[in-house]
């Protein structure tokens, strides 16, 4: 086993540092790092359809969810479709309305959930097409599917999803951009910046992983004995803020709750007090300022406040208790960076508190009964 696990001690502190190469392999032959080219096969049977759509439900579950809910930030803004993301339990009982025309992408690590996969099949009677971006090749939601596009994440045995997560959002957005370029919804440049980008991500997500491990122990252990987290994020680091709570109580048992930071307004505001950490993710971005003035507002109410930021924010810095440095990048990458801190701090958190990370209680890797 410890073979298995390539001399980490676990799957999932394993599979958080093999991102740089998930990531790196799923732009392969898809992303030309020289030309920014974008060449995705999967999309060519039904390229008239995509460009034709008047609307793309993103059905999922999980991570997956999470995924789906920055591709419908992404999906909006760059190729001016509207999107819904859809919870797919909901989704397959509440007689959804769907139509020929509709787009339905699916999103799943294993292939096999039995919930996005039972929505799949009800949508494709009604007609709908379904585009699969799925990480097990061959599985069921693959199969059901009439295009898609693989996330080249490998084999991920932790139960908690980190590479699967960081494959699908470069698959996402490798999606988007190619429909913009199909729709011309966005400018070449901007298309091009985002490409250029992206390529950079392996290398960039080695950097934080690099920098910031040692740092984010030291925050897990101070934080360990917390009973509550909250998570906040504005525009494409909300969902991102999601997925920083999901990790945490899957794999530490803490409670914690990720919010738009704007909404905590509305109710998680009364449960700050000194001793609940507040995770920021406020990287520099159209929402910069508006995200400053919330993480005042926690800090105002002695709530303690670790935050991720862009390197040379020293404003969100002088702000918070704890802070965790990512690279500049482009608004619409920084989710992808963002995540991996989040994602070292549930790990270490798990750690210090004696939980079986890669099999927390009560959670199943796929969830393939309803
Ligand atoms: C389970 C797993 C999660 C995963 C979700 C959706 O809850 O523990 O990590 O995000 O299922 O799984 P899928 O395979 O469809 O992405």
């Amino acid at each position: 086993a410890a073979i298995e696990k390539g001399g980490y001690e676990h799957f999932m502190i394993k599979e958080i540092h093999e991102q740089p190469q998930a990531i790196f392999d799923s732009l392969r032959g898809r992303l030309d790092p020289e030309s920014l080219n974008i060449t995705l096969s999967g999309l060519d049977t039904i390229k008239e359809k995509l460009i034709a759509a008047k609307r793309v439900i993103i059905v999922a579950c999980g991570t997956s969810w999470h995924a789906g809910l920055l591709a419908e930030y992404w999906i909006e803004e760059l190729c001016r479709v509207n999107v819904e993301v859809e919870y797919a339990s909901e989704f397959r009982y509440r007689n959804p309305i769907i139509t020929p025309e509709d787009i339905i992408i699916a999103i799943s690590q294993s292939g096999e959930t039995a919930d996005t996969l039972v929505a799949l099949e009800n949508a494709k009677a009604q007609g709908a097409t379904i585009f699969g971006i799925v990480n097990v090749v061959g599985s069921s939601i693959a199969r059901v599917s009439d295009a898609g596009i693989y996330t080249h994440a490998g084999p991920e045995i932790g139960v908690a999803s980190t590479k699967a997560f960081s494959a699908q959002l470069t698959v996402l957005l490798l999606f988007a951009i190619k429909l913009a370029e199909f729709k011309q919804s966005a400018s070449e440049e901007l298309r091009k910046q985002l490409s250029k980008e992206l390529s950079e991500v392996p290398d960039k997500v080695k950097y934080i992983l690099d920098s910031t491990v040692e740092d984010i122990k030291v925050i897990a252990k101070k934080y360990q004995n917390a009973t509550d987290f909250l998570f906040l994020g504005r525009g494409y680091n909300f969902p991102i803020a999601l997925e920083g709570a999901l990790k945490l109580k899957e794999i530490s048992y803490i409670h914690a709750e990720g919010y738009p930071a704007a909404e905590m307004k509305h109710g998680p505001i009364a449960l700050v007090d000194e001793t609940l950490p507040v995770v920021f993710i406020a990287t520099k971005d159209r929402v910069h300022e508006k995200i400053v003035s919330n993480m005042q507002e926690i800090k105002a109410r002695s709530g303690k406040l670790i935050s991720v930021v862009t390197e040379d924010d020293q404003l969100a810095i002088s702000l918070s208790d704890e802070h965790i440095k990512i690279p500049a990048s482009h608004e619409m990458i920084a989710p992808i960076l963002a995540v991996i801190p989040l994602q070292v701090l549930s790990y270490y958190v798990g750690i210090e508190r004696q939980i079986d990370v890669d099999r927390p209680r009560n959670l199943a890797k796929s969830v393939t009964v309803e």
